[in-house]
């Protein structure tokens, strides 16, 4: 039937209607929030390419955190900034079970034990070089031995009590040697978020200036993150992912990715998580600071776009500010 029998404007002419019609529903509950960890105390220190953003020392991140929670927020996921004299060749920090990640782990959990915590596993906060996995002298990388080392640094941070796992390193094979790990020391309830569709973008710009990697990265990560030319390859990754362990899957960057989103919720039964990146960020900010945007609709439309793609949940630095705007 066509007009004027069928009028879509009739659904859309009253608040009340469209509330009733609306298909996506974004809550705090949709929202992790990733959180940059630095040392010392009493430090918040704003990033300058993620404006409204600030790197937390422990005690900091611990009011944040409870912060979060009262918001509804369920999750928050940690990257830290580690102390350049701390970095080397091999990342070995990683493995340390007082580095700045499992002191925020711990905090975390004291300050706030309703909260999950997301860790990431990859080497390059803690490696000179600044890439996700070990090197050889030619500056090849080295997948299988890099996974022998995200192992331990899953052990690291579950011992410490990370819930869920988030290996961001692309290697081949990692999430059902992490499971394995995982599984084989008593941690079967840990789960497994895997960056299973990680692409080598160029959104990903303040992140690196946020946990101080960009300065030293030595060329691209081409060789392991995915071409953002493909889409059929993203679905290849993802049922690996799912075969040998993951509980849920990311594709990220966000919204340029969207049907990525769409193809993989279409294929798959699995929980879509999106990471709207540093990048992604920084752009709505900059369009804010100008005047060209207005700000709580900006943050609004781009999360539920997430939604109606067909996540269970989004990353984002607005996490906070959209949970008060929800709540
Ligand atoms: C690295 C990692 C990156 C991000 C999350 N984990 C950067 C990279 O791959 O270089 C990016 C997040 C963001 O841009 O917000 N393992």
């Amino acid at each position: 039937m066509t007009y004027p029998a069928t009028r879509l404007r009739r659904t859309r002419s009253a608040a009340w209607s469209r509330a009733l019609h609306r298909e996506t529903i974004l809550t705090p509950a949709d929202l992790i929030w990733p959180v940059f960890v630095t040392s010392g105390t009493g430090v918040t220190e704003p990033i300058k390419t993620m404006p409204g953003v600030n790197r937390l020392s422990v005690d900091m991140l611990a009011k944040a955190a409870k912060e979060a929670a009262s918001l509804g927020i369920p999750c928050i996921a940690l990257f830290p900034n580690t102390q350049p004299e701390r970095r080397s060749e091999d990342g070995a920090e990683a493995l340390n079970p007082d580095n700045l990640m499992c002191q925020a782990i711990r905090a975390l959990k004291d300050a706030a034990p309703e909260l999950g915590v997301l860790t990431d596993v990859a080497l390059d906060p803690y490696t000179t070089h600044g890439h996700d996995g070990l090197l050889t002298q030619d500056g090849r990388i080295l997948n299988d031995a890099t996974i022998e080392v995200l192992i331990g640094q899953s052990l690291n941070q579950a011992r410490a009590g990370a819930d869920i796992i988030a290996p961001s390193d692309m290697m081949d094979g990692r999430v059902g040697a992490i499971r394995d790990g995982l599984e084989s020391h008593g941690f079967d309830l840990v789960q497994i978020m895997a960056y299973s569709a990680k692409y080598a973008s160029a959104f990903y710009g303040p992140f690196r200036d946020a946990v101080g990697s960009s300065g030293h990265l030595k060329g691209d990560k081409k060789t392991y993150q995915m071409d953002p030319a493909n889409a059929r390859e993203a679905l290849r990754e993802v049922e690996l992912d799912i075969l040998e362990g993951a509980d849920s899957v990311m594709v990220k960057p966000g919204l340029p990715y969207l049907d990525i989103i769409r193809s993989l919720r279409d294929s798959f039964d699995v929980p879509i998580f999106a990471y709207q990146v540093s990048g992604e960020y920084a752009m709505i900010e900059a369009a804010i600071a100008a005047g060209v945007l207005d700000r709580d609709r900006a943050i609004l439309e781009a999360l539920t776009a997430f939604k109606r793609a067909g996540c269970a949940g989004v990353l984002t630095y607005h996490a906070p500010h959209a949970a008060r705007l929800l709540g």
